[in-house]
């Protein structure tokens, strides 16, 4: 099985638990104080329906399907808008990882360098539009 589907199979096992996405927000917004107060006035219930669905996005686009949506995200978080620091997308990743490793009765090292492999793509694209 190649990276990509390994990743997408993990994420289906992580994603049968809602608290995978309530421990990344945890790991999130410990991760820094300016994180955290990035997020004092959201929903935060609303926020964790609309990242289950943006990191699927991050799979697929490494799948092959159209990075329109990750265009969007670029713009929502650039300079302009949402104003998210480059640096901080290490921290994120950092805390979905360490979230995989949790929630994953799967994993592996090797599972989280495929995580990592897979979605650098799709991140730098969000990144690199700051
Ligand atoms: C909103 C995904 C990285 C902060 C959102 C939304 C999605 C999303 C799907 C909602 C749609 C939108 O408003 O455009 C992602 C993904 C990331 C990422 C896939 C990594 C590749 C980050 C980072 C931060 C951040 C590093 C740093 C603090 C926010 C904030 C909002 C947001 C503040 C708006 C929350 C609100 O509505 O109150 N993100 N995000 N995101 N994201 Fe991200």
């Amino acid at each position: 099985m190649n990276q990509t589907d390994l990743v997408f199979q993990s994420y289906g096992r992580c994603c049968r638990k809602d608290d995978f996405f309530v421990d990344f927000y945890d790991f999130f917004m410990s991760s820094s104080d300016v994180i955290r107060n990035r997020f004092v006035d959201t929903d935060m219930a609303a926020q964790r329906h609309l990242l289950r669905n943006g990191v699927m996005q991050l799979i697929l686009v490494a799948r092959g399907m159209s990075d329109r949506k990750l265009r969007d995200l670029g713009e929502s978080h650039n300079r302009s808008n949402y104003n998210i620091d480059p640096g901080w997308y290490d921290l994120w990743l950092n805390s979905l990882l360490k979230t995989v490793r949790l929630h994953d009765p799967e994993y592996t090292p090797d599972l989280g360098e495929a995580w990592r492999d897979v979605l650098r793509p799709g991140i730098d694209l969000i990144r690199g539009a700051y």
